[in-house]
């Protein structure tokens, strides 16, 4: 089979905001305890952060992590996780039927960001709590020492401000499994009071207003139309979540799927022009997608304790998917779909990052490995950083039910003028053929390959576990040649591949 791809140096959607390459730690089954936290484990450090973990969130090069939660805030005090320790309370999780311990808080979770690298975004409760807290909150993380809160937070060992610019109002809102669920006006209006509020604190803060939990939930996209008539003045993101799953055992159609999510981009996208143009605003709101993922094969084992069947354990084994080959594919396809959007898409969290549908796991008391999903993630974020390229594409497809004509090559390019770094990352969809893909390259000058990684795998239910953790990992491609201004590169059929190229200025 054959593509052909154009890629024209001035031809460019955006230029990437590193925030894309986000991720997001909830309080839930082992993403903090045991996952981050494990005060015993041989390689943790004075706070009693896993060394190991900071490591490899290090090496992904996470730019920003959305805390804590996800479901959980809807009901979370924060208050409950500051001060001493000892005398924090043990709350029950009603989102995920367990216990909180409060041994990790916002204080704990500010020093593992500064040892892992990453800003810290934060998500206020608008679920069981409403504006008063939400305004304690923010003036306790940020508030000047003087003040009430401000001096508390002094008290509990920290006089300068955390200084967090991120806050999320609530989280997925729309969602009837949400405690404190809303309609959209409802909602709409809290945020916009809230966002005001915050406001009147620091005008600096970027404000995130939740969009609809999936594109499959009724109320979209009439939500994103009714809360941003609301708060469009007031926010500066819209939040939107996205899972993928392949439970019916169908490669094609799973690897289709981002398809769906470029259309629910786009309707959202629209959805925010069309209330800007409503309002007559100059302000351009754009999208922060704050949990996308894979996220099916643990739904099964999770049932009981969900359901309260064990009661309330403390960070027992919840969401932990063991990803396989294809779910590598797709997050690959993920990536490629955010860096085509990023003129709108400014902002993305890979949900989770430790233990709970994530790309690092640990065991308790032992080591850390790196999931399949790790490797697409961390190309994108290593090297998908400087202009998102439009690239003229044409490949043969075939009609999945989320699309027609899904083309077999998946492809995005990106070019850091700065490095002279021309970096693609492409997909081949088809099972059983390879693709012969001719890139034609205009405007960049000389050029040569600097790099070229390949995940295969014979099996594409392969998985890395802590027994193995080396079962699917990339490895060198060969056979991506340039010459006379033309990139050609052979994609085995089932690959994800990164190709890397040195370009100068013609
Ligand atoms: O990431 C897991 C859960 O998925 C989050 O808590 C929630 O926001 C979403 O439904």
């Amino acid at each position: 089979m054959r593509a052909s791809v154009i890629a024209h140096r001035d031809y460019r959607i955006a230029t990437i905001d590193e925030r894309l390459y986000g991720a997001f730690l909830e309080h839930l089954g082992r993403a903090i305890y045991t996952g981050i936290y494990e005060p015993g484990h041989p390689t943790a450090d004075g706070a009693g952060m896993r060394r190991d973990v900071i490591n490899l969130v290090r090496e992904l090069r996470v730019p920003i992590v959305r805390y804590p939660g996800g479901n959980f805030v809807s009901a979370y005090n924060w208050e409950d996780g500051v001060g001493p320790r000892d005398k924090r309370p043990t709350r029950l999780d009603l989102a995920w039927h367990t216990s909180e311990s409060n041994a990790v808080g916002v204080h704990e979770f500010a020093q593992w960001c500064d040892a892992a690298g990453c800003e810290m975004m934060l998500a206020i409760n608008l679920g069981s709590r409403g504006l008063d807290d939400a305004r304690n909150f923010v003036e306790y993380v940020n508030g000047p020492t003087g003040s009430y809160w401000g001096d508390l937070r002094k008290a509990h060992g920290r006089a300068e401000p955390f200084g967090i610019t991120h806050w999320c109002l609530g989280n997925e809102m729309d969602g009837p499994w949400q405690v404190g669920h809303k309609t959209a006006h409802e909602y709409g209006r809290l945020a916009n009071e809230v966002a005001k509020t915050l406001r009147a604190f620091d005008g600096s803060l970027k404000l995130i207003v939740c969009g609809s939990s999936n594109s499959d939930i009724k109320t979209y996209p009439e939500w994103e139309r009714v809360v941003l008539e609301h708060a469009y003045e007031a926010v500066d993101h819209v939040s939107l979540h996205m899972y993928f799953a392949n439970r019916a055992k169908n490669t094609a159609e799973y690897l289709a799927l981002n398809a769906k999510l470029d259309a629910y981009i786009g309707a959202v996208a629209s959805t925010i022009e069309f209330v800007r143009a409503l309002k007559r605003s100059k302000k351009r709101v754009t999208i922060c997608f704050d949990e996308w993922n894979v996220w099916y094969h643990s739904n099964t084992q999770d049932r009981e304790i969900l359901a309260g069947a064990k009661g309330w354990p403390h960070a027992p084994r919840l969401l932990e998917d063991a990803y396989n080959f294809e779910d590598a594919l797709m997050v690959g396809l993920v990536l490629n779909t955010f860096i085509r959007r990023s003129d709108v898409v400014r902002i993305a969290c890979i949900a989770q990052l430790v233990n709970v549908i994530a790309p690092i796991k640990t065991e308790p008391g032992g080591a850390a490995w790196r999931q399949t999903i790790y490797y697409p993630y961390l190309f994108a974020s290593l090297h998908g950083r400087g202009a998102a390229l439009s690239l003229y594409v044409a490949s043969p497809g075939y009609d999945a039910e989320v699309a027609e004509n899904v083309p077999y090559l998946d492809i995005a390019g990106v070019h850091d003028a700065e490095s002279g770094a021309l970096t693609f990352f492409a997909v081949n969809r088809h099972a059983s053929e390879a693709l012969d893909v001719d890139v034609s390259l205009q405007g960049f000058g000389a050029a040569q390959v600097v790099d070229h990684q390949v995940m295969t795998s014979a099996d594409i239910e392969a998985v890395n576990t802590l027994k193995e953790p080396l079962a699917v990992v990339p490895r060198k491609g060969t056979g991506a040649v340039v010459g006379d201004g033309r990139l050609a590169m052979r994609l085995s059929p089932y690959s994800y591949q990164m190709i890397r190229l040195a370009v100068v200025k013609a």
